[in-house]
């Protein structure tokens, strides 16, 4: 938890759990981008500059984008894209979000990268991991996560993939 927000990590993994090369994400691939979007649309999403630099648009839409950085100007870039300067200016603006008392259902995601990741993953109440059977190029990873934290309580595997790999997993681990 970050306040009253339930936050919850979203990313894709390839083997040896790499997300990336720092600058793109290395695949393509849409189930994943169909099931990213599906569950984090109208929902506030954080990520890190390096990520937010390296969407098509700078802008996912639909969702407030929170981006954490020390080398932007903070503040409001568009009406629906804020630049934040650490997590102690995040969780101000999570408290306005996640007012005490009113039960949200919107949770809050965070799509990355890695050093976001890190960050994050002590604040975790979820891990929403899609396990892709292909290696990556890049050595940007998500982080290793203790299994004594958190226990795998979904794991769906895409039944409309085709090709020669092995179809993604997609799996919500929970804190214990
Ligand atoms: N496979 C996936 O699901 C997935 C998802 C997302 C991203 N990715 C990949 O991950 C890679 C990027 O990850 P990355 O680790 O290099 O970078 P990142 O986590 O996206 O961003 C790091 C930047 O965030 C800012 N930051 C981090 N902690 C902060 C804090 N506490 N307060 C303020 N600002 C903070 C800093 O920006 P400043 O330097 O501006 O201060 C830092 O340089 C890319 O390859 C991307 O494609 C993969």
């Amino acid at each position: 938890m970050i306040g009253n927000a339930n936050v919850r990590l979203i990313a894709a993994l390839g083997h040896g759990n790499v997300i990336g090369d720092g600058q793109t994400m290395g695949f393509s691939d849409r189930e994943d981008m169909l099931y990213f979007t599906k569950n984090t649309i109208y929902n506030p999403v954080v990520m890190g500059r390096r990520t937010w630099e390296s969407l098509p648009y700078r802008v996912l839409k639909a969702r407030l984008n929170i981006v954490l950085s020390r080398s932007l100007t903070p503040g409001y870039v568009q009406s629906n894209l804020v630049v934040v300067p650490d997590l102690e200016r995040l969780r101000m603006l999570v408290e306005v979000l996640y007012p005490d008392g009113i039960q949200s259902l919107a949770p809050l995601w965070v799509i990355g990268g890695g050093e976001i990741y890190r960050e994050f993953l002590p604040y975790a109440d979820e891990l929403w991991l899609t396990r892709m059977d292909v290696v990556l190029p890049g050595n940007v990873t998500f982080p290793e996560w203790d299994t004594d934290d958190f226990e795998c309580r979904q794991t769906v595997t895409d039944s409309t993939s085709e090709g020669s790999r092995e179809p993604n997993r997609y799996q919500v681990w929970s804190r214990r």
